[in-house]
This record gives structure tokens, C-alpha cells and sequence, in this order.
């Protein structure tokens, strides 16, 4: 998949169709957002052509007309960006995305221009551009490397943009390339999620963390093995982590991406829940519910796409990722509810039920993030079934100490069309956490609230810095197919994270 940028008005672009946009209309005439250039009479052809079909414009809804040699293109599609009031980047890149989803034999070119929805719209021409060839990029992905039957489905092999100002062009491709990085990165989170657990194993996480880091000079990676994990004082890591014993050893995976002239004292660590397969441990999950619970490590994988694009991103302050990487699983040496476990940080977590074990190795690794000096810290981590819950699946919960950091996520995942809601860290649930025995718990005494009571069992060890958790339960993993993407892992979080790095 190539992008050009054509100094030539549309009409004498050779390609196998032009695409033009259209807002919804129930009723009338559409707004058909027609390009610049010599069309003759089939503006009115298509126009009237409309009218005959059930076609209003709809997200994502395409019509076709023959062009009958009129111009040099064979075909027109009509794209719907649905209604005009609702318009923003992300309908665009739901539109091409659902639009590179049904590409047919003969559209192996397709031809646009951007300039008449710019100047209707108040967007800068670099973000339609990017998103243009995000939403191609990711409504192109798919993972059928297990089907034994190759399975191939048509992409667009050229994207032409028609710019005939130079200016435009520069943002144009400024654009490509921003919306190819971030695919790129949302592309390798997806395949991280998608590969089953057996060969996503955490050495195969740590392996995958230090050969990103050989690439580039900006990127260091540090490995620790089980004997390190323990010399630092991770027991609440390694209590998750028995279970699995030799068979498979946990990795504590660090990341550090440091800027050639730092412009800050500001040090981001970025977190990420590494659970390459949740059972629920000896809490045992049901059969159904387990089902998808190798996407138990989409946090991780979200900080894995970062950074494997990172260097290209060029945040101007030093930005750290961390793993605690291990999957849930039950043996003989598993740990039992009832057991006591200490974090880095020095407080005792009771276990009472062993699926929550998300929050316990959080907890190493966000103790970890304070004692390296992060003066940040955003945890993405597919929590709880309570965020769902409250949320739907489409949805991450947003929990912060730090309006500031909260407010800069909610702006990120607004520009990137990842969805996100803050929620309430209320203090007075804090309680909820105690434990008889324990400083902590690692499950309330209440199933309500769940979401809000994990996010408060973490913030137990940030040690008041500035901190954002992101439960990611519901929107990591697609059950069925979405504009952006097959059904499977999505990438959430990758691009709002780009997002905040990039500005
Ligand atoms: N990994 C799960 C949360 C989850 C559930 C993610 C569904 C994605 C989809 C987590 O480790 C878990 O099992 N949480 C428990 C916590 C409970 C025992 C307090 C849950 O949500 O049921
Ligand atoms: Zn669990
Ligand atoms: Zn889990």
C-alpha cells in the first residue's frame, strides 16, 4: 500500500476510481462535497443518480457510478461521512476505513482530494491526511496467519491525493506519515493480542521489548529475571508468578526511550498490565469467561506499539515503559486466597481471590515506576469486568489523582477516537480495600464499584504522584467486527498515547 500526493486536479488522475464525500441527508439533496476540476454533466448524473438509490449518505455507506470515459477515471464511489453536525476526524477515518474493507479486484488505485472537505470542515489538512491513512491502514488488518487456507483480502494497492498547492501538499504528507506510524503501532499491539498465549509468552514479550531497543539508539531495554525480581522485593509480582513456576518464568521488562536534549525534568513511565494468559488461578475462571484471556496483556502491548515507534515521535522528555509480565495459571504452587504478599514498596497485600491479580503485579511495577523517578505515571490494564460493566465495551474508564494528566488523556483519546470517560476516585471507597490482616486487599468487600476499587487498590502504590489508570477491559478486545478493525485485539490506547507524546 503506496500514498501519492498529485499536483492534478481529480478528473485527470488516472486511477480505477475517485472517491468523493457526501454528508447524510434524510431527506432532499445530498451535500455531495465535489472536488475541483472538469466533470461536465456528471455532477448532475450522480446527483440524479441518488435519488433512484436508498442511499442518504450514511457512515461508512457507498454508492457507484460509471464514469463512462468522461473522465479518465472508469468509476466514482460516493462516500457517507454521515451527518455534517457530528463531523470530526474520527468520522473520517471510520468512513475510509469501512470504505478499505470493501475493496473489490478492480479498485486497486483509488484517487481524493482533501482540500474541499478542509475548507468545509475547520480541519488542518494534516490531521484529514492522517487520518485517511490510519483508517486505511487498520480497516485493512487482519490476522489470518493460523488459516491454513490462505485467506487474502484486497487492499488498495495506491491512495492518490490530488493537492495542487504546494503548501497543502507539505501537510498532506506530513499527515501520511503521522497516520502510517501510529497505524504501524497500533498494528503491532493488535498482532501482540491476537497471537495465542503459547507463543506469547513473557520471554517472548522481553525478547520482543530488547530486539526494539538493539534497533534504535534512543531506546534502552533491561530484562529481569526471576532471581532480580526477587532481589528488588517484587513478592506481590512473583506471588502471581509462582503458580507458573520454571515452566514459564516471569519477565520484568523496562523500557526507556531518553531524548538527545531533554527539555524537561519531567520522566513518564508508562505501564502496562502483562498478564499473557488470565485462568482466574486457583479463583478459577469460568470456561466461557476465559476464553479471550490472552488479551489479559493489552496494556502491555499498548506500551509495546509505543514504543516501537517511539524514536519517530521524538517526545522531548525521557519516557519509560513497564512490564510485569507472567500469565495466571494454577499448579501445586499456586498461591491460595488467604496468602500474604509484599510489594516493592513495602505494604502487604492479602490475596482473597487470585483473579485479581492484575492489581497485584500493578503493583510491583507502579512501585517500580515511583523508585525509577517517574514524575508521571499512565497504567494501562484490562482490569476489571466491573469497568465493562459501567461502561460497555467500547469504553475505557479514566481514574487520576491529577486533573491536569487526566485532562491531557481525555484531549488525546478525543483527537484519536479512542474513547475514554473519567471516572470518580472516591476516597470514601478507599475502605472497602481493607484487609484483616493485610495492608490491602486485592478484592473489596463489595462487588459494586469494582472498577473504582481496583484503580484505589493501585493508587496505594504511586506514592502521590502524578498518576492515571486506564482500565481497558472493554475496549481491548473487539467481540465482533468494528470500523477499524476485525474482531480481536484493537490497539486500544496506542494512539492516544502517541497522541500525548506528540504534543
Ligand atoms: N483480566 C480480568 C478482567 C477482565 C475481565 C478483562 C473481562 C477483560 C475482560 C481481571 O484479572 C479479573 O479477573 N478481574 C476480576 C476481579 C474480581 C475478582 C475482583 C473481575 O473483574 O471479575
Ligand atoms: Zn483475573
Ligand atoms: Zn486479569
Amino acid at each position: 500500500m503506496k500514498f501519492e500526493i498529485l499536483s492534478k486536479h481529480l478528473e485527470t488522475v488516472s486511477t480505477d476510481c475517485l472517491v468523493i464525500f457526501t454528508f447524510e441527508k434524510e431527506k432532499g439533496d445530498l451535500d455531495l462535497i465535489f472536488p475541483a476540476g472538469k466533470f461536465g454533466n456528471l455532477k448532475d448524473q450522480i446527483k440524479d443518480g441518488i435519488k433512484f438509490e436508498d442511499f442518504k449518505g450514511k457512515m461508512g455507506q457507498v454508492l457507484n457510478f460509471q464514469t463512462y470515459k468522461k473522465i479518465l477515471a472508469p468509476k466514482i464511489l460516493v462516500l457517507g461521512l454521515g451527518k455534517k453536525e457530528e463531523f470530526d476526524q474520527n468520522s473520517l477515518r471510520d468512513a475510509i476505513s469501512i470504505l478499505s474493507k470493501k475493496t473489490t479486484d478492480n479498485m486497486a488505485s483509488i484517487a481524493l482530494s482533501l482540500s474541499e472537505l478542509a475548507n468545509l470542515v475547520d480541519l488542518d489538512r494534516t490531521i484529514l491526511a492522517q487520518v485517511v491513512s490510519e483508517g486505511i491502514l487498520l480497516g485493512n488488518y487482519n490476522f489470518f496467519k493460523y488459516k491454513s487456507k490462505k485467506t487474502s483480502i484486497k487492499t488498495f494497492e495506491l491512495v492518490i491525493l490530488s493537492e495542487l498547492n504546494k503548501n497543502s501538499q507539505l501537510k498532506l504528507r506530513e499527515g501520511i506519515k503521522l497516520g502510517e506510524i501510529y497505524a504501524r503501532a497500533t498494528i503491532v499491539a493488535r498482532d501482540l493480542v491476537n497471537e495465542p498465549s503459547s507463543l506469547v509468552t513473557p520471554l517472548y514479550l522481553a525478547k520482543f521489548a530488547t530486539e526494539l531497543a538493539k534497533k534504535k539508539t534512543e531506546i534502552k531495554c533491561k530484562i529481569y529475571d526471576k532471581e532480580e525480581i526477587e532481589k528488588m522485593g517484587m513478592g506481590a509480582f512473583l506471588g502471581i508468578a509462582q503458580a507458573a513456576g520454571s515452566d514459564v518464568m516471569p519477565k520484568f521488562i523496562y523500557l526507556e526511550y531518553i531524548p538527545k536534549n531533554p527539555s524537561s525534568k519531567k520522566k513518564l513511565a508508562i505501564v502496562g498490565k502483562g498478564i499473557t494468559f488470565d485462568s482466574g488461578g486457583i479463583s478459577v475462571k469460568t470456561g466461557d469467561s476465559m476464553q479471550t484471556m490472552k488479551m489479559d496483556m493489552a496494556g502491555a502491548a499498548a506500551v509495546l506499539g509505543v514504543f516501537s515507534v517511539i524514536e519517530q515521535i521524538k517526545p522531548t522528555y525521557p519516557v519509560m515503559g513497564i512490564i510485569a509480565a507472567t500469565p495466571n495459571l494454577i499448579s501445586a504452587k499456586s498461591i491460595v486466597p488467604g496468602d500474604v504478599v509484599k510489594a516493592m514498596n513495602g505494604k502487604t497485600i492479602e490475596i482473597l481471590n487470585t483473579d485479581a491479580e492484575g492489581r497485584v503485579t500493578m503493583a510491583d511495577s507502579l512501585s517500580f515506576a515511583v523508585k525509577n523517578g517517574a514524575t508521571e505515571i499512565i497504567d494501562l490494564a484490562t482490569l476489571t469486568g466491573a469497568c465493562m460493566v459501567a461502561l460497555g465495551e467500547d469504553i475505557a474508564g479514566l481514574f487520576s489523582n491529577n486533573k491536569i494528566l487526566s485532562e491531557k488523556i481525555l484531549k488525546a483519546s478525543e483527537s484519536s477516537g479512542e474513547k475514554v470517560w473519567e471516572m470518580p476516585l472516591t476516597k470514601e471507597y478507599k475502605k472497602l480495600n481493607k484487609s484483616d490482616v493485610a495492608d490491602v486487599s486485592n478484592i473489596p468487600s463489595t462487588r459494586y464499584g469494582g472498577a473504582i476499587t481496583a484503580a484505589l487498590f493501585l493508587e496505594e502504590f504511586v506514592d502521590n504522584k502524578p498518576w492515571a489508570h486506564i482500565d481497558i477491559a472493554g475496549p481491548a478486545f473487539a467481540e465482533k467486527e468494528y470500523s477499524l478493525g476485525p474482531k480481536g485485539g484493537t490497539g486500544f490506547g496506542v494512539r492516544f498515547l502517541l497522541n500525548l507524546l506528540n504534543s
